[in-house]
């Protein structure tokens, strides 16, 4: 099959997936970010006043993909501004109980990094106090988070196979105090071997997790933690230390492909392993409005997984893929960006499903 030259009817996956250049319509954020706080401030002075919420909801800026159609570039930024402002002050419920969440999906490059960082930063960022481990040899999400990942770092690997406690591995984020990290380091890369021939191999991250968290009593409120992109031994222990399982999904090409085998395994895991584990909430990640093909996605994805997957979709957007190398979250980094509201968009709705199973919260959500 010529994957290069899509017949007339064929989505076109050569150029219409290449997709890192902005959107035409985008603002180029360097400038929009240094002009954020000045619009931040000025705005804040109608904060309380119903315009702003009427600015925001006449201009549609929860809707990410039309978020773009509303008239000049200022207006863009006043709208994301005054988004981005609404969004920091408000509250967001905490559970009643640590919601421990893995972020799994064993393909690579679907977002299941930037997610669990920004997913985690924004939930720090909004009063949630958060742990999330990298289990990710690559130490991806420690970089995003500034973390130290050398060889040799006291890291998970120590946790999964010295015995370590987590609470002496956790580093707290310079950005967010509520948001701590335990790093990955290169030792990991052999651990799903290493770890064969350990005792209880499959539950050695839910028994340290068990013990951090009554130490740490009602302190924490979410656990996310990092996948690498396999179903090894890794990817068994998140999957045995979690209740639920936060899977991201690329509106991409081949998308769902794969599924099925990572949706076998969390079943096997629920009937030998985990039995409270259960896939509560689905993310489309990399979400470009101008392809028919990511729509087409999305809805494939909602059609599969309903209520489960949460209303905004995290669009496409290069501030995000720009944070990492910065030792940044997209929230952090550019919280006017495209992706960055999306994110805030995604981790609020995580947020209101609240604790436990997220069938019955969304259920209640009216979001689907
Ligand atoms: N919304 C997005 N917009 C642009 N680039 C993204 C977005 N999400 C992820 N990326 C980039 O895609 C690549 C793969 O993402 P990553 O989160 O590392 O995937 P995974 O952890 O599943 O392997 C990274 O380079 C990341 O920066
Ligand atoms: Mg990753």
């Amino acid at each position: 099959m010529n994957q290069d030259s899509p017949s007339p009817g064929e989505p076109d996956r050569g150029t219409s997936l290449d997709l890192d250049e902005p959107a035409p319509d985008e603002v180029p954020r360097d400038r929009a970010s240094d002009d954020l706080s000045d619009v931040s401030r000025e705005t804040a002075a109608v904060t309380d006043s119903d315009v702003s919420r009427e600015t925001t909801s006449a201009l549609d800026i929860d809707a990410p993909d039309r978020e773009r159609d509303v008239g000049t570039p200022i207006a863009r930024e006043a709208a994301q501004a005054i988004h981005v402002l609404n969004v920091r002050q408000e509250h967001w419920p905490r559970p009643p109980k640590t919601r421990v969440l893995t972020v799994a999906n064993q393909k690579g490059g679907v977002g299941k990094t930037t997610s669990a960082v920004n997913i985690a930063a924004a939930l720090a960022l909004h009063g949630q106090r958060v742990l999330l481990i990298d289990l990710d040899p690559q130490g991806n999400a420690s970089t995003a988070l500034g973390i130290e990942h050398g060889v040799g770092t006291p890291s998970i690997y120590d946790v999964l196979l010295g015995g370590r406690p987590v609470a002496e591995v956790a580093h707290t984020t310079d950005f967010a105090p509520l948001l701590q990290c335990v790093p990955a380091t290169l030792d990991l890369a052999g651990a799903d071997i290493e770890l064969t021939s350990q005792v209880a191999r499959e539950y050695r991250l839910q028994r340290a997790l068990e013990t951090y968290l009554e130490q740490a009593g009602d302190q924490l409120d979410y656990v996310l933690i990092d996948c690498p992109p396999s179903l090894g031994l890794l990817t068994l222990n998140a999957l045995v230390a979690a209740r639920e399982v936060l899977l991201p999904i690329q509106c991409e090409y081949y998308a769902l492909e794969g599924l099925a085998q990572l949706l076998k395994t969390v079943e096997l895991v629920t009937s030998h392993l985990n039995p409270q584990l259960e896939v509560t909430t689905v993310l489309l990640t990399m979400y470009d409005s101008r392809t028919r093909l990511a729509d087409q996605v999305a809805d494939e994805v909602r059609r599969h997984f309903g209520e489960l997957v949460l209303a905004p979709r995290i669009p496409r957007n290069v501030r995000v893929s720009e944070a990492p190398g910065f030792g940044q979250t997209v929230i952090t980094y550019d919280p006017g960006s495209r992706g960055a509201i999306g994110y805030l968009d995604a981790a609020r709705e995580l947020a209101d499903r609240g604790a436990g199973s997220s069938v019955h919260a969304a259920e209640g959500s009216g979001h689907e």
